[in-house]
């Protein structure tokens, strides 16, 4: 392992979503755990954003990330044409950046099938186009989701790619379909439009065999909040699906608390990663040279029933939290419930995702280990919920 964290001496990574909740805790390793020699962070907007947004994430570790004097933002969009970067910037990236780290994304389940294909396949592939003319590139990491084989049954799923049905239909035919109509025969087989785009992103990646330096995918499953870095429970409620996910239904009284377990196969396994055991998954590949498929799924953490943790997160509540959702006094402005029930209905199933390919990281102790060393996974979880719980007023247990 210390060979690997030496690695980064020599590395300028070109980070994209680096403002977003794996992005963040990315930035956190690279600038501060690892002797990475620069970082290049994409940032949307302005500067200024992207820096209101760092300092949002990770208070008391922003200003020793900005002192590091590591890292350097330049303003672009990966779906503009050259990321919409300045000139400048753009050939700076191509002389100097030797890894690229592809976490950007539109993870919205809501979002329809034309406008996910753009954030969530076109905008990745364009990238990929730019770095053919990047010099010194050698590794590129693209992050995708175990979500691309939500149209498979249930059973054991491998780190590689699975046809879309038995008649293996191309990709590239089927992508042109929905930039052509907006719709695909597939979509409705996936947990959600966007799991179908970053699907063919995936293929259509990994079919372009000629590229000039390594190509390695990383598949999370559900992100949950950090048990370490940069401190633990560090995440926000957007990018932690799962976490929003039972929060929405348990404090909906049409869905909530006394329905939760009516249309869901509690049994299911409770596929979430902490996101920095993802990060910490994605940097070890890198350094190892990895190329090709590794999923980092809740295998490499704890196994738990969605059951298990509904229960725990009941628990959490007190009761007079639990009867102020009964009265529907405590509904969520927003009424997401009926959608994150359609989804965990489709989400919650048997699948053994499998991680064989990062197993032997549990292990390992540091910034690129996945030992669980010194951490308590059910009061940590317990712990979660309560805090979740309190960010409601009056939901909280003593
Ligand atoms: N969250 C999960 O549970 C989960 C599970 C499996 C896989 N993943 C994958 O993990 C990766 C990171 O997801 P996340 O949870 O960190 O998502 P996130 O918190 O929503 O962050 C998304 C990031 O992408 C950036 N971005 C979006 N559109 C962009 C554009 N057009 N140009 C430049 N940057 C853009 C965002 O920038 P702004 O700050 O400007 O918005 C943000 O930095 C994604 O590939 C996602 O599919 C996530």
């Amino acid at each position: 392992m210390e060979r690997h964290v030496k690695w980064f001496r020599d590395q300028v990574v070109f980070l994209t979503g680096g403002t977003g909740n794996l992005g963040v805790c990315l930035l956190y390793k690279l600038t501060l755990q690892l002797p990475t020699k620069k970082i290049f962070l994409l940032c949307r907007g302005s500067v200024q954003r992207a820096l209101d947004k760092l300092e949002a994430a990770m208070a008391e570790q922003f200003d020793d990330v900005l002192d590091s004097h590591r890292v350097q933002f330049m303003v672009g969009d990966t779906s503009k044409p050259g990321l919409g970067l300045k000139p400048s910037d753009l050939r700076q990236l191509q002389e100097e950046v030797t890894v690229v780290i592809n976490a950007a994304a539109d993870i919205s389940l809501q979002q329809p099938l034309h406008l996910s294909i753009q954030p969530n396949c076109i905008a990745h592939l364009q990238l990929l186009t730019l770095l053919r003319g990047f010099s010194r590139i050698k590794s590129f990491l693209h992050v995708s989701s175990t979500s691309v084989n939500s149209f498979l049954p249930d059973g054991i799923i491998e780190e590689q790619i699975y046809p879309l049905s038995d008649d293996n239909p191309d990709p590239e035919k089927v992508l042109s379909q929905i930039l052509s109509t907006g719709q695909s025969a597939y979509t409705d087989n996936f947990i959600a439009p966007y799991a179908l785009c970053k699907h063919l992103a995936e293929r259509l990646i990994l079919k372009q065999a000629d590229l000039p330096f390594k190509t390695l995918i990383v598949r999370p499953s559900l992100i949950g909040p950090a048990i370490r870095d940069p401190y633990p429970f560090y995440g926000n409620d957007e990018g932690m699906p799962l976490q929003s996910a039972l929060y929405n239904l348990a404090t909906d009284p049409d869905y909530g608390l006394d329905e939760l377990g009516k249309g869901i196969n509690l049994d299911a396994v409770f596929d979430e990663i902490p996101v920095d055991l993802v990060a910490s998954t994605c940097l070890a590949h890198l350094a190892a040279g990895s190329v090709g498929i590794v999923q980092a799924a809740g295998s490499l953490y704890v196994a738990a029933t969605t059951g298990e943790i509904t229960t725990t997160m009941i628990q959490g509540v007190a009761p007079t939290g639990i009867e102020k959702v009964r009265r529907g006094e405590i509904r969520q402005r927003q009424n997401l419930a009926p959608m994150f029930f359609q989804v965990a209905r489709k989400y919650m199933r048997n699948w053994d995702i499998r991680c064989d390919r990062s197993e032997h990281l549990k292990e390992h102790t540091g910034v690129l280990g996945l030992s669980l060393d010194g951490h308590d996974p059910k009061a940590f979880m317990k712990h979660r919920w309560q805090n979740v719980s309190k960010s409601v007023s009056g939901l909280s247990s003593t």
